[in-house]
């Protein structure tokens, strides 16, 4: 086996959730999904495709009419983009795989912006490059990027700049200038920026349909590839189905990428997809509400919380925070499964910059959910 894959380390969040395996007390709150499944209008697409035998391949770079659709889509948010530029993938991780796969190999050096979601920075590393991280600082209790330690790093060695926003675990969004700015240098240095844009629409400030993307300042031939995903906005975690957005440079590269990976997204699954994106309009503003209801629930009664400090993240999915004297996250959060009943992810999970930080994801249908387990953390805490 080659050595990287033999030191990759295993998850950490399934470290916690495997402490409380067979427990059915355990309130779980460590992965990354809603407890509420897809709605009907889009698992009843794929049930008729089914039943239209649609069970064969399909185009590598994805059904035609799901390209235009998505092209409709990712347009209205950002402004025109040729259906050309993009390819269906199977899921966010694999679209994030495949724009690794085609811009980092071996000796090539990926910038990230860090504490981010572990699968990021190790595509790289299982690819045999190198990964520099550029740590997001906690100001005041919130997470905010030092731009110019950012520039600083990104160098015309780096092939590419890797950066999730809005950011998990932390919930920091890049603003519109520093887009600008990270852009703007990239482009002096040659370096590719992949931006894993899946929480663009779970984003809660009032006013905006979706958080800052780079789709909106960069032109189509710029060295960006934009990765994205049904799971977040349409509860589609368990169907893996995502996009790429990419220069049309390298959509032929990309298409046989994906032969030699997936071949394609399978068509029933794409079926849903479309009906996600007709359906749209009518459901994603109605989830973020449901999702916001559940941070505004949360996050004052941990703020309230002696010893606790957490700030309110302007998008995403999770509360990031940490508690005075519980260095070790790893062993905090498998503590308070055991002891509590409470499942939490590790900060540790992200990299060291975020140990002795929680990620408590607030996605749930009974907000109620989130304030049984605020009481099972006080007690844990002897509150
Ligand atoms: C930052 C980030 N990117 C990408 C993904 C991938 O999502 P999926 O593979 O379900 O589309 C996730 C999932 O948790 C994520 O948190």
């Amino acid at each position: 086996m080659r050595h990287v894959i033999d030191q990759l380390p295993g998850s950490k969040i399934r470290e916690v959730a495997n402490a409380g395996l067979g427990r059915r007390d355990v309130l779980p709150f460590w992965f990354g999904e809603s407890d509420e499944p897809t709605p009907d209008f889009i698992r009843d697409a794929a049930v008729r495709s089914l039943h239209d035998g649609e069970t064969f391949y399909a185009h590598n770079l994805g059904l035609p009419e799901l390209r235009e659709a998505l092209s409709a889509h990712v347009g209205g948010l950002h402004g025109p983009v040729d259906a050309a530029r993009i390819a269906v993938t199977s899921s966010g991780v694999n679209a994030l795989m495949l724009a690794m796969q085609a811009l980092a190999g071996p000796g090539d050096e990926v910038v990230a912006v860090v504490p981010v979601w572990p699968n990021l920075t190790a595509q790289p590393a299982i690819l045999g490059a190198s990964v520099k991280r550029v740590p997001l600082t906690v100001r005041d209790g919130a997470w905010v990027l030092d731009i110019a330690a950012l520039l600083e790093a990104v160098t015309p060695r780096t092939n590419v700049l890797l950066v999730n926003a809005p950011n998990n675990p932390t919930g920091w969004t890049l603003t519109r200038d520093e887009q600008a700015t990270i852009l703007a240098h990239c482009r002096r240095t040659g370096t590719w920026i992949i931006a894993d844009e899946v929480y663009e629409r779970v984003f809660f400030e009032p006013g905006n349909a979706c958080a800052p993307s780079f789709l909106d300042l960069a032109g189509p031939d710029d060295r960006l590839v934009v990765a994205n995903s049904f799971s977040k906005s349409f509860l589609m975690t368990g169907w893996r189905l995502g996009w790429l957005v990419m220069p049309p440079t390298l959509v032929d590269a990309m298409g046989k990428l994906i032969e030699f990976n997936t071949s394609c997204a399978p068509v029933f699954v794409q079926r849903a997809g479309l009906a996600a994106l007709a359906g749209a309009a009518g459901f994603v503003p109605g989830l973020v509400e449901r999702l916001r209801h559940c941070r505004d629930t949360l996050l004052p009664q941990l703020a309230a919380l002696p010893g606790v400090s957490v700030a309110t993240p302007r998008g995403g999915m999770y509360a990031f925070f940490r508690v005075d004297g519980q260095d070790d996250s790893l062993a905090f959060a498998k503590r308070l499964v055991t002891d509590a009943g409470l499942g939490l992810a590790p900060g540790a999970a992200f990299g060291a910059e975020a140990e002795g930080w929680l990620r408590w994801c607030f996605a749930s249908r009974d907000p109620q959910r989130l304030s049984a387990g605020v009481s099972r953390l006080k007690g844990a805490l002897g509150l």
